[in-house]
């Protein structure tokens, strides 16, 4: 290092080294140890950590550490990496922050359902502060993979079952996570995860295995990540399961080849909780060794807890494995990643910024939370009406404020949300409510029954509150039959049996096939997991207050055996038909699901008429714009905000392509009687698909316009444009595949 005694001022001189410098003065154990990324689990008690952790540090064996928050832990931590290691490089520090730190927002599938990227970014600039606040440099989210199974208990970490939602989603969140300046003191780094696939793990059971083919790849479980890369997003994080064979950790075609050769991302790929040392269960890898090698080798710079990678690469240098040029370049991206982050500059720029009050985001959490609750159906019993004077509040998610944060919400007491019966107390202070929760949300008690129906004499009203626990959902929370749990079906059953008029708020995080209860109960309203504010929100959404707008990112299915469901079907030969036994359908349920992708009530109801386009032919060429209309209409007494979306089906292409596919949406945002024009711009992109080798094309031909409310075919208007070729030479167009 020319002209300058090692080490430097590490609070800030650092910054003044180019990385390739600071790679010149470490040793292979200082550049493997900036690759391992560790947890404490926030168990940092005593002095910091245990002493191993203490002693690996020191030694620069660790080059960031996950899932610890806090000012003073953070603080203890990173002095010791910037004050007793060798050459006084910060530690990263990492943190799942899903859907906020401290003020917790609706969980991400709920999230989804508001259809609206200003408010996802939004929620994921107030997390990104106060996790910077806490001390955190890196989120371990977007989580972007797309959903379509509701066995699979993280469904909902995902923005749901479509591609371009999931996009749409990556985009905001990346934006509001990062800012326009990811070294500045509230923004944090953000990791697009899990590449990828994961959603299609076999059977909905979690961390196994996704056989899809390249296709599936580049319609469905790409498009998301590379919005997110589009947008900056600087690290990606590798999934669990094998991909058509090959476990992600070592998938280097899809990593190296992909993510950084094809798409160009130069950030940092990081390995999910023990994937490497998982490679050897995967039976892809002999030992700990060739595991670390085969990681590193396909792409993951950083591995996440199992260690591989301290203990192994050195052997597998040895071994001819790796190259030491591997190493360097993994440690390069990760330097380079903290020095984006300003911690080279100063390590301590996030801890030093002053605690937001809590207050802070209780509107966005209020506001987020009423965008999110879905009103599935309404036989006129809600918003509710002046009449009601006396509720019986029932069911074991009535009074259950902790609950409301659902799956990931680390950092968050919980001690300030507001449960369903405080929240419909001050929104009602002259009703009187009974409260009796009847049974547990899971176990076989069922005692509580009797009690819970005697407490509904004399209600104008029963509000049942049913579901699963906030830990139902989310990692390792698979289901085989996402129902209602313990017995709350029994609850309900006793209860819709009473007479008064019964509304249902259903927590959870994947839809519940309860085709019964959609039937029986007067109202059943979708809260998910709402977060800090999920009583006061949900009494606005009963109330009237606030005049729902969620639709649903997700199909909800009738029955189990319908799974996986979504809209985007491609065509079957043989579509079903009542009369015709050999057609695609089932013999004991039908393929129609309890509600499609895209289905929310409102009080009142918009009327949409007159769908046009610009023109009825248009050229298949790069600066292809069509504008689609349609005039919507408020039919009901109060204003109304309805997402419109926009599908497209190209009628016949070299690839069978799905029945409709969501190309975008707008909000018609109405005041009562009012009608308005609302205006969808179409590209080159929107009219296109991965041809048969996958490079997108546009086909000549008839395509299919259709805009409504949701992904009911029979409910959407439709309009038939052409494409055609350019007169000029084809590949002017530069869309249409070359085969
Ligand atoms: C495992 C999960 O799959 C991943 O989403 C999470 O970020 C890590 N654990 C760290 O908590």
């Amino acid at each position: 290092m020319t002209g300058r005694r090692w080490p430097v001022d590490k609070y800030g001189g650092l910054a003044m080294i180019s990385i390739d410098q600071l790679l010149s003065e470490m040793t292979l154990e200082e550049k493997i140890g900036q690759l391992n990324l560790i947890t404490v689990d926030q168990a940092v008690t005593g002095s910091v950590g245990s002493d191993d952790m203490i002693a690996n540090i020191r030694a620069g064996r660790i080059g960031g550490v996950f899932n610890v928050w806090g000012r003073e832990k953070i603080t203890r931590l990173q002095k010791l990496a910037v004050e007793e290691t060798r050459l006084g490089l910060p530690l990263l520090f990492g943190m799942d922050v899903l859907h906020g730190q401290q003020t917790i927002f609706p969980v991400p599938l709920a999230e989804a359902s508001a259809f609206d990227a200003d408010l996802w970014e939004r929620t994921a600039r107030a997390a990104a502060c106060e996790a910077a606040a806490d001390g955190i440099d890196l989120t371990f989210a977007p989580m972007l993979d797309v959903a379509r199974d509701p066995r699979w208990g993280r469904m909902v970490e995902s923005p749901g079952e479509d591609p371009r939602v999931g996009a749409a989603f990556a985009a905001a969140k990346v934006r509001g996570f990062q800012s326009a300046r990811l070294s500045a003191r509230d923004a944090i780094g953000a990791t697009a995860k899990h590449f990828c696939a994961y959603g299609a793990a076999l059977a909905g059971r979690d961390y196994a295995a996704a056989d899809v083919s390249d296709r599936a790849l580049h319609e469905i479980y790409l498009p998301p990540f590379h919005a997110a890369l589009r947008e900056g997003c600087v690290a990606v994080m590798a999934a669990y399961p094998s991909v058509a064979g090959i476990p992600m950790a070592a998938n280097r075609e899809l990593l190296n080849g992909y993510l950084r050769q094809k798409l160009g991302f130069a950030g940092v790929i990081m390995s999910d909780y023990g994937a490497v040392a998982e490679l050897i269960q995967h039976g892809v890898a002999g030992d700990i060794v060739e595991a670390a090698a085969l990681a590193l080798t396909a792409g993951v710079d950083m591995d996440m807890v199992s260690g591989a990678y301290v203990s192994a690469l050195p052997e597998a240098l040895a071994r001819g494995l790796v190259e030491e040029r591997q190493i360097d370049e993994a440690a390069r991206r990760v330097l380079r990643l903290k020095r984006d982050l300003g911690l080279l500059d100063d390590p301590f720029r996030r801890v030093a910024v002053a605690d937001a009050p809590l207050e802070r985001f209780k509107g966005l959490a209020l506001d987020a939370a009423r965008r999110s609750i879905t009103l599935l159906t309404n036989s006129g019993v809600l918003p509710l009406s002046a009449g009601v004077r006396r509720i019986a509040l029932i069911g074991p998610l009535a009074d259950a404020a902790g609950e409301m944060q659902g799956p990931w919400s680390l950092a968050a007491s919980g001690e300030s949300n507001v449960s369903i019966r405080e929240g419909l107390a001050a929104a009602l202070p002259d009703c009187e409510i009974v409260f009796s929760p009847g049974v547990e949300i899971e176990g076989e008690d069922a005692d509580g029954i009797e009690e819970a129906c005697r407490r509904c004499a004399g209600a104008d009203l029963i509000l049942l509150c049913l579901g699963e626990s906030g830990r139902m959902s989310g990692e390792a929370a698979s289901r085989a039959a996402p129902v209602l749990p313990g017995r709350q079906a029994a609850l309900a059953r006793a209860v819709l049996a009473l007479g008064p008029p019964v509304v249902v708020v259903l927590f959870s995080g994947r839809p519940l096939a309860l085709p019964w209860l959609f039937e029986s109960a007067q109202a059943v309203v979708a809260a998910w997991f709402p977060g800090s504010m999920a009583g006061t929100a949900i009494a606005d959404i009963l109330t009237g207050r606030f005049n729902p707008s969620a639709r649903l990112p997700v199909t909800w299915p009738r029955e189990i055996g319908q799974i996986p469901i979504f809209y985007a079907e491609r065509p079957s030969g043989r579509p079903a038909e009542p009369e015709n036994l050999f057609t695609s359908k089932y013999l004991d349920v039908t393929n129609e699901p309890q509600f499609p992708f895209g289905h929310g009530l409102s009080y009142g109801a918009v009327e949409l008429t007159h769908l046009r386009a610009s023109a009825e032919t248009f050229t298949i060429e790069r600066e292809l714009t069509l504008a689609v209309e349609i005039d919507a209409t408020n039919r009901g007494g109060r204003a109304i905000e309805a997402p419109l979306f926009l599908f497209i089906h190209d009628v016949v292409a070299s690839v069978a392509r799905p029945l409709i596919e969501l190309k975008t949406w707008r909000k018609a945002r109405l005041e009562a009687g009012e009608t308005q024009t609302i205006v969808f711009s179409l590209s080159l992109e929107d009219f296109s698909f991965p041809g048969p080798r996958l490079t997108p094309c546009c086909e000549p031909g008839v395509f299919e316009i259709l805009v409504g409310e949701s992904a009911d075919r029979r409910r959407l208007l439709s309009i038939f444009v052409q494409a055609k070729q350019p007169d000029a030479p084809r590949s002017t167009s530069g869309f249409s595949e070359g085969e």
